[in-house]
């Protein structure tokens, strides 16, 4: 738990915090009576220093384990090996060194998490086992943690000093970086891929945090790698119509044909979803921001408590408790207004808000115009429209800098979704058939119709989203 999960001492087992093995059976079989499936995150790059194949590891020079993880000799200065940084600032170099070996050992995150050394084919073997194990145990799929830093430079080679503004079409990015996206990593995905499909019907998912458009569309592989790649776009981008529409162009753009888009709008690294993009000042955006992931072509990925807008919550020092200042967007799910927000009869983990007394699924579920009910509204309109779940996507008034707007098509079936981004009234600049119908509006009930409006032109109000179905 020095990374909350992250950090495995023992890949065959659930932390004692959370229970047992038989616990999470049963937390398996009662999802699947409700027919939800159970995607696990799967941690392939690291381990905690305290498993015991890194205690062997380290112990000499000579241990059977030693190659299983990343030692190098100190640099002509007598420090790390070279300039390769943690992810988290915090930490800074991503090299620790152990003084009883004299070598340095590789650690992309905390100096608790020494990465594995994927080029060692004992490594790929033993990490494929603890794979089938879970999906063994009927887990639907697997997260696959930090994909893109499985294999890394031979050489070691410095990386590149960051160029000042360095940008790529999705994301600000460094650039390419010897420490991760080698070429390598694609036949341990491609290996990774085979064991999964011999299981038929489960999920390879990856997170993939390259900047560059084409290397990151590369880990789709000729759909032999993972089936959904995760990407860091969204995230990144300011509050714009256009922002939002080149990352989605962009994706439609460099996807292998037959891959499958994922969208996200939040997780548990980011800020939370309520607390960007100035939702403050404009609650509406948060109603607009759901829109997105579940109305455009791909899978949506949504992260608990952004669809009761949980927001970002202050944690005083003595109470944080994650490496990188994390904790705000980890605080417990907001049931309902009870002191711990029926998270928990206990002390929670991390403080509630007192925010929790209005925001929590009791208090929204039954207010029809709440952000949970346009979360609902949303879901149910994905699984009544075959051009929502699985339809084609096309952007309509591509150059239109306020109003985000794009087809979706199935058969016969068309349905338009335009977006809003300004804080004043904007006309979607789409001429909409007679008989268009608007199923949905951010700023209408859940429990009524959308009132009767002008269809052409539609004027939107500001920070609105709709959907309307043309056939
Ligand atoms: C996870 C982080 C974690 C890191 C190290 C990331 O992919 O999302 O929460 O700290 O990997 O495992």
């Amino acid at each position: 738990m020095a990374d909350f999960g992250y950090d495995i001492t023992d890949h065959r087992a659930v932390d004692p915090v959370f229970g047992t093995l038989a616990d999470f059976d049963q937390l398996l079989g009662r999802a699947h009576d409700h027919r939800i499936r159970v995607v696990i995150d799967f941690v392939p790059n690291h381990t905690s220093d305290q498993h015991p194949w890194f205690a062997e590891s380290r112990s000499g020079r000579d241990s059977p384990r030693r190659d299983w993880y990343l030692w190098a000799d100190p640099g002509q200065d007598g420090g790390p090996p070279n300039n390769w940084l943690s992810t988290f600032p915090a930490t800074g170099s991503a090299w620790t060194l152990d003084i009883r070996t004299g070598q340095y050992y590789l650690h992309s995150y905390t100096r608790s998490q020494p990465d594995l050394n994927w080029r060692n084919p004992l490594v790929r073997r033993t990490m494929s086992d603890v794979l089938r194990f879970w999906l063994d145990r009927g887990v639907d799929g697997v997260r696959v943690d930090a994909a893109h830093r499985l294999i890394k430079d031979a050489a070691l080679a410095d990386n590149p000093p960051p160029v000042a503004g360095a940008r790529t079409a999705l994301v600000p990015g460094a650039l390419q970086l010897r420490h991760i996206d080698q070429p390598q990593v694609h036949e341990v995905l491609r290996a990774l891929r085979a064991t999964v499909d011999e299981y038929g019907d489960r999920l390879l998912l990856g997170e993939v945090g390259v900047a560059d458009p084409q290397r990151w569309a590369a880990y789709y592989g000729n759909g032999d790698e993972l089936m959904l790649v995760l990407n860091f776009a969204f995230w990144s981008q300011p509050w714009s119509a256009a922002g939002f529409r080149r990352v989605v162009q962009t994706i439609e753009r460099v996807l292998p044909p037959g891959a499958w888009p994922v969208y996200a709008l939040g997780n548990h690294d980011l800020p939370r979803l309520a607390s960007r993009y100035d939702a403050g000042r404009y609650p509406a955006r948060t109603r607009l921001a759901a829109m997105l992931p579940l109305t455009l072509r791909g899978t949506a990925l949504l992260y608990y408590g952004d669809e009761i807008g949980m927001t970002a919550v202050p944690i005083p020092p003595e109470l944080a408790a994650d490496p990188d200042g994390r904790d705000p967007s980890r605080t417990p799910m907001q049931w309902d207004s009870s002191p711990a927000a029926g998270f928990t009869t206990g002390q929670p983990w991390l403080p509630v808000p007192a925010s929790a007394r209005a925001v929590n699924v009791v208090a929204e579920r039954d207010d029809p115009g709440s952000l949970l009910n346009v979360y609902r509204q949303l879901i149910h309109l994905r699984r009544r429209l075959p051009a929502l779940r699985t339809g084609s996507y096309q952007p309509v008034t591509p150059e239109d800098p306020a109003v985000y707007a794009y087809l979706r098509r199935a058969g016969s079936q068309q349905v338009l979704i335009a977006v809003n981004f300004d804080d004043q009234p904007r006309e979607l600049g789409y001429r909409l058939p007679a008989g268009s119908l608007i199923v949905l509006s951010t700023r209408s009930a859940a429990s009524q119709p959308a009132p009767p409006r002008e269809l052409n032109p539609l004027r939107l109000a500001p920070g609105e989203g709709v959907i309307i179905q043309l056939t």
